[in-house]
Order: structure tokens, then C-alpha cells, then sequence
């Protein structure tokens, strides 16, 4: 038997392939799909073959993680449950679609990934390959094995597997859109999560006493320059992790309700996406009319709960975009952010063909705006509530006497 495995590099997945062999006989192939979680690729590669994978895969998704899919978070104003920007949900698909291709050109019976029985992402992972490769079977040993970390710290060390010396203490997934972070101490809901668990995100004691701006700059809902500078999407989430990071700001710490039914606590770190989200729907909201904005916010609740639960392969998600892509077209100009000790504000905006129209809302002289036919609108407004109560609800009239 031949087996594909998404291999991680972490404790989980190395261990899982020196398993893959001995409990199927297997002949194991490891993919590592590198998303922008800043790794050392070459130290993976080696890891995998030092636990007996048979050829090691280097993809490098992360173009194509820009492209497909965190551009479409952006304009999807992305946030899970109104707080988690999808970070590590978003990258599962690719990952998986990567792996299957490559189990697909291997002639591979099975394809196999390292997540747990309890979490989200072994959803993502199934959902996607059994979408597209049907006929693989899909291997996940740590639901199989049932080992707690250290019987596979054990294992490791007893089967000499080159295995990290240090391994954190957290469980985190990282990529170039966010950095999530699980597990020790986090477990416990009302600890506060300590300086150590972060990697962008600097403590408010130590975040500048000056404020600092930015202004972001878009292109049908994209964003394109940052500081005026024209920018790939890709350096301007980088440097936004770094500037919004060293203000203290990009910290989500909430009680996420995972696919399984299992209420966790979620620690992430993600200053940029959370900045190009709020600067994203302050533009919108400077361009498209109230009846899209309020559709649009129910397509955007909904396309983050299909993300997160791993449909991205799903026919809907294709007509999601179609929407959403379809409301981009205006979304062009600049918002200007302030940072300051863990906050983030914007303090203005401008667009390129915004629907806001100074001469009319102005409270100068400028106006051109005819209040004349404010009265008449009132009445035609409020004809159906008068007409309400009128006819259902006499009673309730307002007295004349006092
Ligand atoms: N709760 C997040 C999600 O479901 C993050 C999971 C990240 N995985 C991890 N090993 N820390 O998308």
C-alpha cells in the first residue's frame, strides 16, 4: 500500500509516518505545502525521510493561498463568529487538494493527515480530498492510535525519530494570514495567555507611546499599496503583521464553537488580516448602497460558516463567489488606520467613485440637495404605520388630554 501523507514537520506527522509503515506495511510519501508558515523546508524534508518516507514533496502554495483564498477573506469581510479571520480553516483546502494531486500522480491507495478526532480541521481534510479524489481512502492515525502527546514523544525517542528537541508547549498552526495558537495553559479560559504565546503581537507595556498610521490602499476589494506605495497583497501582510504587531495590536482571544459541537477556547494572532478587514469594510461602506451592504452581511456570515467547516469545495461556495466577486467592482480606493496601544481606528477614508456625495449631505450653503422634498417622503414613509394603526389599533391613539 502506497499512502500519501500532509506532512507538517511537528510531532504529530513525523510520528504518524514512522506509524503509516508499521501498522499498514505501507510505503509512505510525505507533501509538505508551504502557506506562508515560515519554516525551514529543507530541515522538514529531511525529518521526513529521517522517519522512513520513501520521497518527500515541497509545494510552495503560497501564491496561490494569496490569490484564491485570502483574497477572497478580504473581500469577504472573513471573520468566523464575528472574530477569527479563518486563518488556519482557509489554508486546510489547499493543503489538502495539494496532497491529493500528488497522491493522484503517485497512484497512491490512500491519503492520510495528522488531526485529531476532536478538532476542525480533520473535517477540512476529508471533506476536501473525498471531494476531489473519491476514490482514496483516507488514513487519519491519530484518531486511530489514541496516543496522548507524551506515549508519542515516547514512540518517537524509542523508534529514533528525528523529532524537534523543543517542541512548544502550544499546539500552532501558522501561515502568512494569521497564527493560531492551542492548548497548555490556554485550556483554561480565564487564564490570560502569556507574552510567549505570541509572535507578532508585542505586549501593551511595550507597544511605542507614539501613535503610528497607515493607509491602505485597494483595487476591487484587494488590497494594492499600502502607504501610497504600490505592494504585492503578500508584502503588505507582511509588513502590517510587523507595524500592527509592534503596536500591540492583532490579538483574538475567544470561545469558538468548533464544527463537532465542542465549544474551545482559540487564541490567534493576526494584525494584518484583521486590519485589511476593517479598512476593507470602511471602503465598502463608502460605495455600495445599504440594500448590498445588508445582503452582503448575511452572504459574508455565511460564506465564513462554510469555510470553517470545511466546504470550500462545496458547489455554494462557487456561487458565494460569484456574488461577492460581482460587488468588488467599485471597491476601489484608501483608508487611512491609527494604531495605538493595542487599538486600531480608522480615522478616513476615500474612495474612487463613492456613492457618498459631499454636495448633497453637506450642511453649508453648498448643499444642493432640495429639503422640500424631505415632507412629502415622510408622508409617504410613514403612510403604512399611520395607516396601521388607524385601522387595527384605535385605542391606542394618543389622548388629546394631558
Ligand atoms: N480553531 C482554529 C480552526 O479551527 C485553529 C485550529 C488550528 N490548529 C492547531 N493545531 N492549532 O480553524
Amino acid at each position: 500500500m502506497r499512502v500519501v501523507l500532509a506532512y507538517s514537520g511537528g510531532l504529530d506527522t513525523t510520528v504518524a509516518t514512522k506509524w503509516l509503515q508499521e501498522r499498514y506495511g505501507a510505503e509512505v510519501i510525505t507533501v509538505t505545502v508551504d502557506v506562508g508558515q515560515g519554516e525551514d523546508f529543507e530541515e522538514i524534508r529531511e525529518r521526513a525521510l529521517g522517519s522512513g518516507a520513501s520521497k518527500h514533496y515541497f509545494i510552495d502554495g503560497k501564491e496561490r493561498f494569496l490569490k484564491e483564498y485570502v483574497s477572497m477573506c478580504i473581500k469577504a469581510n472573513g471573520l468566523y463568529e464575528g472574530a477569527y479571520p479563518l486563518s488556519s480553516a482557509l489554508s486546510r483546502p489547499l493543503i489538502a487538494e495539494e496532497v491529493a494531486k500528488i497522491a493522484l500522480r503517485e497512484d497512491a491507495d490512500a491519503v492520510a493527515h495528522g488531526c485529531t478526532g476532536k478538532g476542525n480541521d480533520q473535517v477540512r481534510f476529508d471533506v476536501t480530498f473525498q471531494a476531489v479524489a473519491p476514490g482514496l481512502k483516507i488514513i487519519a492515525p491519530v484518531r486511530e492510535w489514541n496516543m496522548s502527546r507524551d506515549k508519542e514523544i515516547e514512540y518517537a525517542l524509542e523508534k529514533g525519530l528525528p523529532i524537534k528537541v523543543k517542541e512548544s508547549r502550544f499546539s500552532i498552526d501558522e501561515n502568512l494570514w494569521g497564527r493560531s495558537i492551542e492548548a497548555g495553559e490556554l485550556e483554561d479560559p480565564w487564564a490570560e495567555p502569556p507574552r510567549e504565546a505570541f509572535k507578532y503581537v508585542a505586549p501593551l507595556e511595550d507597544a511605542p507611546d507614539e501613535p503610528e498610521e497607515v493607509t491602505i490602499g485597494f483595487r476591487e476589494g484587494v488590497p494594492t499599496s499600502l502607504n501610497g506605495e504600490e505592494k504585492s497583497l503578500g508584502e503588505i501582510i507582511g509588513e502590517l503583521n510587523r507595524i500592527g504587531g509592534r503596536h500591540g495590536f492583532g490579538v483574538i482571544d475567544h470561545i469558538e464553537d468548533r464544527i463537532v459541537g465542542l465549544k474551545s477556547r482559540e487564541v490567534y494572532e493576526a494584525p494584518a488580516a484583521l486590519l485589511l478587514i476593517m479598512a476593507h469594510r470602511d471602503l465598502e461602506k463608502m460605495v455600495l448602497g445599504r440594500r448590498l451592504l445588508d445582503f452582503k452581511a448575511e452572504v459574508e456570515r455565511l460564506w465564513a460558516n462554510m469555510v470553517y467547516s470545511g466546504l470550500w469545495k462545496d458547489p455554494l461556495m462557487d456561487a458565494l463567489h460569484a456574488f461577492i466577486n460581482q460587488t468588488q467592482q467599485n471597491v476601489n480606493g484608501e483608508v487611512r488606520i491609527k494604531l495605538y496601544k493595542g487599538s486600531a481606528k480608522v480615522v478616513g477614508r476615500r474612495a474612487e467613485k463613492p456613492l457618498y456625495s459631499p454636495e448633497l449631505i453637506t450642511y453649508t450653503s453648498r448643499s444642493v440637495f432640495d429639503q422640500r422634498a424631505g415632507e412629502a417622503f415622510s408622508k409617504l414613509w410613514g403612510l403604512e404605520t399611520m395607516l396601521s394603526r388607524i385601522k387595527h389599533k384605535t385605542e391606542e391613539k394618543l389622548s388629546a388630554k394631558p
